[in-house]
Formats: C-alpha cells, structure tokens, sequence
C-alpha cells in the first residue's frame, strides 16, 4: 500500500499512522523544527520497514554530528527499500551515497533524480547543503543554478522559498532573499530556515538592530529541542556582538550554546563565538576548555572541516563550517554551472 505526500510523492507503507508521523517529521526536518527525530522515530515504530523514515533520521543524525547513528540509520533504510517505489530507491541510494562520503557518486544520482522527482524536497535540501559544504570556489553559484532549475516544480511552496532564498543571501542577492523568506513565514511562520535567512541579510547588510529585534521575538517561540536551536542562538551573540554587549552574548553562550542538544552546533557555533571575543581581546580568558571533547565526549565521533571563512562586507566573519568527513572538501560536480530552466519565481 501506499499514500501520496504533500509533495506528491509515494511513500510505500501499510500504516497510515507510520504515513501521517513521516509527513510530520518531514516538515519538521524541512523547517529545523524540534520534532524531526521524535516523530520519525515514531514512525519507524509504527512501520520499521518505512525506509524513507530510516532515512530522515539520518539525515537528522548527521546535523548533531552522530556519524555512528546516521550510517545505522542509513543500513536500515537500504534494508527495508526493497518494496518501495522507484522515488524511494533512488531517494535512498543517492542519500546513502552522501552519508556514506561518496559525494560524487551522491551528486551523480541525485542530478538524475530531480529530473523524474523534483519535488523531493527531502533529498534537494540535503543536495543543496551538500554543495555548500564541498569546498569549493563556484559552489554558491552552483547551488543557485542547481536550486533556481528546480523552481517551476514547487511555485510558492515555504519549503522551496526559504531554501532558494537561502542560496541567494549567499551570494548576495539579499532583496530576493528577504522577499522570499518573508513570504515564506508568512505560510509557515515556524519556518527557522527562513528565519536564519532573515538574521544573516540583517547581519550581512549591517541592519543590527532591527535584526535582533526580529530573531529575539522569533527566538522566544523556538523550541530549545531542534537541532537548530543552537545556531539561532548564535545568531543572537553576533547582534550582541556587534552592539558592544559582550557580556550578553557570553550569557548566550553560557545558556544556549554550551549546553545545547546539538554537540556538533556547540562546538562549531560555541568556537566561531569565542574566536569573535578573542579578536575583540575583551574579558580575559576565554571558556574554550568547556567546549572540549572531556565534557561532550561524542564529539570525537565525527571530523570537522571548515568549509568557509571568509569576511562579509561589514567585516563580520560568517560561520559556515562543515562536516568535512562526510562530505568531503573537495569539488565534486561538474566544474560548468548549467543554466537554470527558467527564472525561478518570487
Ligand atoms: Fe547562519
């Protein structure tokens, strides 16, 4: 048996309980919410051989930088596809590609993917993040290309807006961005990635203020449990920053960033902070130590590369740093951007 999800996609169960918890953790995954990881482990309870379910979770173990976890996850999913639909062979070859550190091989399958399934939505996020993280010189303008082709297929959907919108702050299309983000919450209002779009136009275009007054109010209603948290938080600390107020951004790193859920965020986020202090050479020692692996002992479990420092135009250094033993540090698409379908519409 099999239903359709929002994406109109086949999801090959017998469990309409195990259809309805996958398509909520789905949302959850797409949007950073706190949910993913419960309601898809709920769903596997409901159907252990729903395989795109085994899947998410991997994909979710991956953003907490439990690499043991999400090649189990991913086993199971190879292991209970057999029966499914085409959509989620694929969906699961290509994903077990990537989590597997076959990015080229990841990439091959997925670019031959989206030509039958565009709306897969799960696998192009996990794509497009996978080209942010790849290293290379052209890989924000590739990821543009790759997700503005895809634009015909989900017309305003909230998830393919703050995705899209997400490609374009990167390479400074910040107007676009923020219409796309803002008509993205407008349709899912908990929508973190469309509201971490909005904090780094804010913080990129040096609109400190009004961008702290937006992520403070967003973050009062963001669930300390998603993955995401950590990272928002971060956001938090660079308007403080950037205001002067240091010993509140050490406050957010004391209360939200060291003790937060996601290690691999803590030690990303909570370095990119203190680095920050260091260079400002405010407040003396610097709590480094209690980011060390003797306190969150799992961090080992998975290699941090650093896919990016760079300076934004007002002199603010961006955060993004990546797995790099997962996904590699090396380019591994074809080295010609192709030419988007069409313009994508905002
Ligand atoms: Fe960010």
């Amino acid at each position: 048996m099999a239903f359709t999800d929002r994406y109109g996609l086949t999801v090959t169960t017998d469990s309409s309980v195990a259809f309805e918890r996958f398509q909520d953790g789905m949302d959850h995954l797409l949007a950073y919410g706190p949910e993913g990881e419960t309601r898809l482990a709920q769903a596997v309870e409901a159907d252990p051989g729903l395989a795109v379910a085994h899947t998410g979770r991997a994909l979710l173990a991956l953003v907490a930088g439990d690499a043991a976890a999400a090649r189990a996850a991913m086993a199971r999913a190879r292991e209970t596809v057999g029966g499914a639909s085409r959509r989620e062979r694929q969906h699961v070859e290509a994903l077990d590609a990537f989590v597997g550190g076959e990015s080229a091989r990841g990439f091959a399958l997925a670019d031959e993917h989206v030509k039958d399934f565009p709306r897969d939505a799960v696998l192009v996020n996990q794509v497009s993040s996978a080209i942010a993280l790849a290293g290379a010189a052209d890989r924000e303008e590739y990821r543009v290309a790759f997700m503005e082709r895809l634009a015909p297929a989900y017309g305003d959907d909230w998830w393919y807006q703050s995705a899209l919108a997400f490609t374009y702050h990167e390479v400074d299309r910040f107007d676009e961005s923020r219409r796309l983000s803002e008509a993205s919450l407008q349709k899912y209002p908990r929508n973190a990635h469309a509201a971490h779009n909005l904090a780094h136009i804010s913080l990129e275009t040096l609109d400190c203020e009004a961008g702290a007054a937006f992520l403070d109010e967003w973050m009062a209603g963001y669930d300390r449990r998603a993955s995401f948290h950590c990272h928002m938080a971060w956001h938090q600390a660079m308007f403080a920053l950037h205001a002067g107020r240091h010993a509140h951004a050490m406050e957010i790193f004391e209360r939200e960033i060291l003790p937060s859920s996601n290690p691999r965020s803590a030690m990303t986020d909570g370095t990119a902070l203190l680095w920050r202090l260091k260079l400002d050479a405010e407040g003396g020692a610097l709590p480094w130590r209690a980011l060390a692996g003797e306190r969150r002992p799992e961090l080992p479990a998975v290699a941090v590369g650093i896919a990016e420092v760079g300076h934004s135009p007002g002199g603010l250094m961006r955060e993004e740093i990546g797995a790099g033993s997962i996904f590699g540090n090396h380019r591994v698409w074809p080295a010609v951007v192709p030419e988007p379908a069409q313009p994508a519409e905002l």
